[in-house]
């Protein structure tokens, strides 16, 4: 993030600088090393809270490599686990999500585990009484709650998730409290939208983080942000949101008012749109009247999954609130950007590729994701 826009640069820096060679966007080798030393190093924003209703609900998530395994125990709170029996390494659970009464057990010798991931009981344990069920018990993974969301981490010494989640939402906005105002964990999912993206997760998170193709891809946006029509405005203020139009009445996909404005929010952000980028995989933008959370899930080197929530304040919800004009404004975006980035992954292969391409100075900022990759990727020996 920077806070010169490049029309005020000095003039010796060049106007085109290199992007990360092709292949960064093709080779299984590289996304193993991505899987291991960034998706399965940091947190990753893997579940919505409120997807897990009560004790016993449970959702298997893939982070990198590794099936995790996240429930509510008998009180009530998150528990994440790798989702493999500790005896003979059988997939617990291979539904998607689904609810246990009481305990987790393996269907193949039946080991059974409780819900905070003790081992509790298993054929002849009794006549084991060497076997010590804490450490026979599932392998926990590092669980924080943000957002309404729950960010796991498989690293033995997971980084510190002030600096590296709750930090990226400082540096964007200029302080912590900005986007608490939005009280997204209080928030209601009004809609999800899963998109199944043939294309790299660098290349969406690229997308996201320039504007210099709003203008051509995002006739319906730049409507309601006319400075996004300049392609560069907001990624370069700290604390910068676009302003809507003076005819928009609301961040809807014709300008029509939306459901109203969340009642926490400060009259400063009213009428504002503000994008966050949360390294790795997760994207946030705020609008006065909902929130809008992407959770990218990379698959293979050209495949991701995309799941998108729109969050709206609970009594929204609860009146059944038409909300499809709402929606579609950014079911649009996203589905010009992820055309976009599947329209680029092809030519990743290409090879006038080989070696790269180049940024324009109002992508100039995508330099700074390049050098954060490739420092993650050389950072530790394999
Ligand atoms: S592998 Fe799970 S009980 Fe044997
Ligand atoms: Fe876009």
């Amino acid at each position: 993030m920077t806070t010169t826009p490049p029309s005020v640069r000095s003039g010796t820096a060049p106007s085109l600088i290199s992007t990360l060679p092709g292949p960064c966007y093709t080779d299984p080798a590289i996304f193993a090393l991505e899987q291991e030393r960034i998706f399965e190093s940091l947190w990753f924003c893997a579940v919505r809270g409120a997807d897990l209703a009560g004790p016993g609900a449970f959702r298997t998530v893939r982070i990198g490599r590794e099936s995790v395994l996240v429930t509510r125990n008998r009180k009530g709170e998150l528990r994440a686990f790798l989702n493999v029996c500790r005896h003979r390494g059988a997939r617990l659970c291979t539904e998607e999500s689904g609810e246990v009464r009481r305990n987790l057990q393996c269907p193949y010798h039946a080991w059974t585990y409780d819900l905070d991931g003790r081992l509790i009981a298993a054929p002849n344990l009794v006549r084991m009484p060497d076997v010590d069920r804490v450490a026979y018990g599932l392998r926990p993974v590092h669980l924080r709650e943000w957002l309404g969301y729950a960010w796991l981490c498989l690293a033995e010494e997971p980084p510190s998730f002030e600096d590296t989640v709750l930090g990226a939402a400082v540096e964007r906005l200029g302080d912590a409290a900005s986007i608490e105002r939005y009280r997204t964990e209080e928030l209601a999912l009004g809609r999800r939208i899963t998109y199944d993206v043939r294309a790299n997760w660098k290349l969406i998170v690229e997308n996201f983080m320039e504007c210099y193709h709003c203008a051509t891809i995002h006739p319906e946006l730049t409507e309601i942000l006319p400075e996004f029509a300049e392609g560069f405005a907001a990624q370069y203020y700290v604390g910068h949101g676009a302003e809507f139009a003076p005819e928009a009445r609301g961040f809807t996909v014709d300008g029509s008012a939306g459901p109203g404005r969340l009642p926490s929010i400060a009259d400063e952000q009213d009428r504002r749109y503000y994008a966050i980028t949360v390294k790795p995989t997760v994207f946030v933008n705020l609008v006065p009247d909902h929130v809008i959370l992407h959770r990218m899930f990379p698959l293979a080197a050209d495949r991701t999954v995309v799941e998108c929530d729109w969050l709206y304040a609970p009594e929204v919800v609860a009146r059944g609130a038409d909300l499809a004009k709402s929606v579609e404004l950014f079911h649009r975006v996203n589905a010009q950007d992820f055309e976009a980035c599947e329209r680029t992954q092809p030519g990743m292969s290409s090879r006038v590729y080989r070696e790269g391409g180049v940024l324009v100075p109002s992508e100039h900022h995508i330099g700074t994701f390049h050098h954060w990759v490739t420092e993650r990727l050389a950072d530790r020996p394999g």
